[in-house]
């Protein structure tokens, strides 16, 4: 695996690359765990090479969150992704991702709106407008990205919609389902922050999430149900929900019955950490 950390080498090693058949791309922030590892796989399956950046981008990070903090563990990485067959390290340092003077800002309105994207304002902008500069960078012929965080495929979706990057550039953007620990717990590297106590109580928002489905298929009015589930949380000892709400999968408008193709999404936090989830009301 080839580890390249400035713009000029990546020009020339993707495109020796996509002489020799297709190119996937696998976005990151590393301190890689097996739901990155599953994207990883699904990409090798699809394509003939794999590209996996690591970029810890500063400009999803509000103020007040955790980018200092964020787990960076490159050597382990790296051998991860070699023993997955990747052909490419992108691991770029800030400056060559945001070199003096930059100024552009990439937003997609609508599906940033509400969910993550009230909780977190302009964080949909900087994960926009990085993968954007991704995808220009490393010219990829397919994208792979997690279900787990949904709102964010959906905010790349319609990026790349909107900005005719399906192609030539990127013909696919593939979502993966979301890898959970044996607990149901999703996988994140955000998991790390969390003390042997508060990992127990983390695993109580699958479980309520799956309880709140089954209300929900039963036709219960999703306003009180999710009320419930909200107070649940609390009482098992997450410190605040964030948002528990029924939302249409594809385009994230509000939802107020459980129908065919809607999902709950819920972001809640232990301490500190932020954890989110969401799953199908089928
Ligand atoms: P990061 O949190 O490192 O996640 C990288 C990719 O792995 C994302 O597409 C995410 O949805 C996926 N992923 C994380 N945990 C997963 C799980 N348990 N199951 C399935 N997929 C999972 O998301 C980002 O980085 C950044 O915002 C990025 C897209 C790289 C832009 O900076």
């Amino acid at each position: 695996m080839d580890t390249i950390t400035t713009l000029n080498e990546l020009r020339g090693a993707t495109a020796a690359l996509r002489k020799t058949g297709s190119l996937a791309l696998v976005p990151t922030m590393g301190a890689l765990h097996e739901g990155h590892l599953t994207l990883v796989r699904e990409a090798r399956r699809l394509a003939d090479h794999v590209a996996v950046s690591i970029f810890v981008n500063p400009r999803q990070f509000g103020a007040n969150e955790d980018l200092d903090a964020y787990p960076r563990q490159l050597a382990r990485d790296s051998e991860l992704l070699d023993k997955e067959g990747v052909a490419l390290l992108w691991a770029p340092p800030p400056s060559e991702v945001y070199p003096e003077g930059y100024a552009t800002n990439i937003s997609v309105a609508g599906v940033s709106d509400g969910l993550c994207g009230a909780d977190r304002p302009g964080h949909f902008d900087g994960v926009a407008t990085v993968v954007c500069k991704l995808f220009n960078q490393v010219r990829p012929d397919m994208a792979f990205f997690g279900e787990k965080d949904w709102q964010q495929l959906a905010v790349i979706r319609r990026m790349a919609r909107d900005l005719d990057l399906t192609s030539p550039h990127v013909d696919a953007i593939y979502g993966v389902p979301i890898i959970r620990e044996a607990d149901g717990l999703a996988m994140s590297s955000r998991n790390a922050y969390l003390s042997t106590q508060q990992r127990s109580i983390a695993a109580v928002l699958p479980h309520a999430m799956h309880e709140t489905i089954a209300r929900l298929s039963r036709g219960e009015a999703a306003k009180a149900v999710l009320a419930d589930l909200a107070r649940r949380l609390i009482d098992s000892g997450f410190d605040t929900v964030d948002y528990a709400e029924l939302r249409h999968g594809d385009n994230l408008v509000p939802a107020t019955v459980a129908a065919p193709g809607t999902r709950l999404f819920v972001a809640a936090r232990i301490g500190g950490t932020r954890l989110i989830d969401n799953m199908a009301v089928d």
